[in-house]
């Protein structure tokens, strides 16, 4: 098997058991708006920014693929002039515009899913796509359209292991199911490395939940495990008791190959 059969039959297992996907009141893979709203404050900056910044001339673009409310693109303003929001999720584009809006840098929203929409839009200094690369089955596609469109640089971030993996026992407790827990970043590397890519890795500690609304990430787990918002107070009594674990951020960045 090769490392992108690998990692595509690796996510495929993630499939909610159809029993259990019926019954789900919303669509447990719909990402929570509330949940990718960059935080008003601007925060300590995480090597992946690091790496994007010292990569961008001053006014520089940024195109940031599956970019939600923007946490990646827009924390790059400055020295970012102009950043471009790609997603699947018209939603996440608007709070998207909301933040580049209320920064006053000029931006586009492009609507579309990543690698095959990608030639809506034209290149940029420096490609960002942060916490994406899990939702792909296809990567070796989804990186090299990054590639294709990174003038300077491509800079990718994801957990060290899969951000489902960490409620893996609220499964066991509301459903009696075992998840999976593959694949993680070094899949994403050997699928990489297969396509000639030879990314720069760097893994550093990602604040967990810590950040994030109470409120939300309940929500967001309520609707991730099929249930209805009454079981709301036992999701957050469970989390009550868990440690919050650290969780690895996992930085990679290569050369783009984009000349105009
Ligand atoms: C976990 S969120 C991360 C959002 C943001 N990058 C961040 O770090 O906060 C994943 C985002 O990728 C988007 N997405 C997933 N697959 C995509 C695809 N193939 N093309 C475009 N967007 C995609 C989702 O809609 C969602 O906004």
């Amino acid at each position: 098997m090769t490392a992108a059969e690998h990692w595509a039959s690796e996510l495929a297992a993630w499939a909610i058991p159809e029993h259990i996907r019926a019954q789900a009141p919303e669509s447990p893979w719909a990402f929570t708006p509330a949940v990718y709203r960059p935080p008003k404050e601007p925060t300590p900056d995480t090597l992946s920014r690091v790496r994007a910044r010292e990569a961008l001339p001053e006014g520089g673009s940024v195109l940031d693929v599956g970019c939600g409310g923007g946490a990646a693109g827009l924390a790059l303003v400055p020295p970012a002039g102009r950043v471009t929001g790609f997603d699947q999720s018209r939603e996440l584009l608007d709070v998207f515009a909301e933040g580049a809006a209320a920064l006053g840098v000029a931006y586009e929203t492009v609507h579309g899913n990543w690698p095959e929409d990608a030639g809506r839009v034209g290149p940029a200094d420096v490609v960002v796509s942060n916490h994406v690369v899990y939702n792909i089955p296809g990567l070796a596609g989804f990186a090299l359209a990054l590639g294709t469109h990174a003038r300077s640089r491509v800079v990718v971030e994801l957990s060290g292991e899969h951000p489902r993996a960490g409620v893996n026992d609220l499964w066991r407790h509301f459903w009696e199911v075992d998840r999976p827990t593959g694949p993680n970043a070094d899949d994403a590397i050997a699928v990489l490395r297969e396509i000639g890519i030879e990314p720069q890795v760097e893994r550093s500690p990602r604040p967990a939940w810590r950040t994030m609304d109470r409120a939300a990430r309940v929500a967001s787990l309520r609707r991730y495990l099929c249930l209805p918002a009454e079981r709301d107070p036992e999701i957050d009594a469970l989390l009550d008791d868990r440690p919050s674990p650290p969780v690895e951020a996992v930085t990679l960045w290569w050369p783009g190959s984009a000349s105009s």
